[in-house]
């Protein structure tokens, strides 16, 4: 189903979103080589019990943890582990909470140490994919805009490869809803967007092939060719002259680069 929200409903998903961000920004401050993802996974646990938040992805669909740890080939939906983190990996963190009945989801991607200068610009050209899909979310554009835009600046303009099987969502009183929001498509294509309607856009690429498979698991999703992957996602709101952002990269990326352990070199 699909659900327009009230001024007020927007009001009380942007502090949903906001928890999440701040989640991020404690993840951002702590994140070192050493630290596993199960270690992130009870940070962000704790951190949003601590603040009135309802842990979503726990048993969402029977998924067994509260965030989503993928690292270097793993697209999403990666378990965290108690593999220690290293210099040069990249890891997406993706979590959600449940405030006041409305659902934040949103995800970000940090570089440990020195990395792979080409894997330093597919972060830098995936976050900047992301903000000219939202671009795009204003009302009456439609859903393959949002798509058309991340696609051109990721596959046409960088020649990497945009995942295909997995794409954003409307987000509510529901993790999903009703649009889907795939991160490729045709311009002037699908959906008409309407004011207030909320979408998640999480734009997932790969350095390599579009490709992707799911592991034994079940959920984890990797490339098909072994090469990194990034995963950027933002809670927006559709409005009449420019998206509103629910989400907050700021306060998370003031905590990166104070973070000496975190690259922050394409800034
Ligand atoms: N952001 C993810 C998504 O929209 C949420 C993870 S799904 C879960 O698919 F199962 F881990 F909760
Ligand atoms: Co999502």
């Amino acid at each position: 189903m699909m659900y327009t929200k009230t001024e007020e409903q927007v009001v009380l998903m942007k502090e949903a979103a906001m928890l999440v961000s701040k989640t991020l920004t404690e993840v951002a401050t702590v994140l070192k080589p050493g630290m596993t993802t199960l270690d992130i996974d009870q940070l962000c646990m704790e951190f949003a019990k601590d603040h009135k938040g309802t842990l979503s992805f726990y048993n969402y669909h029977g998924y067994p943890h509260h965030i989503c740890a993928s690292v270097n080939d793993v697209v999403v939906h990666g378990f965290p582990n108690k593999t220690p983190l290293k210099d040069g990996d990249i890891v997406s963190i993706d979590f959600g909470v449940i405030l006041n009945g409305w659902h934040g989801d949103h995800a970000y991607t940090f570089i440990l140490g020195e990395a792979d200068a080409a894997a330093i610009e597919l972060v830098k050209i995936t976050k900047e994919s992301l903000y000219k899909g939202i671009e795009k979310a204003i009302a009456n554009n439609r859903i393959g805009d949002i798509g058309y835009a991340i696609q051109e600046h990721t596959e046409k303009k960088h020649g990497y490869g945009v995942v295909r099987e997995l794409v954003g969502h409307g987000l509510g009183k529901h993790l999903h809803e009703d649009p889907q929001v795939p991160n490729y498509g045709k311009r002037g294509t699908g959906l008409k967007l309407k004011e207030n309607l909320v979408l998640a856009i999480e734009p997932m690429i790969n350095m390599g092939t579009h490709k992707v498979f799911t592991d034994d698991d079940g959920w984890t999703v990797k490339t098909q060719d072994g090469k990194p992957s990034v995963h950027f996602e933002h809670d927006v709101c559709v409005k009449k002259n420019e998206a509103f952002i629910l989400s907050d990269f700021s306060i998370i990326e003031a905590a990166e680069k104070a973070n000496i352990n975190l690259n922050t070199s394409y800034y």
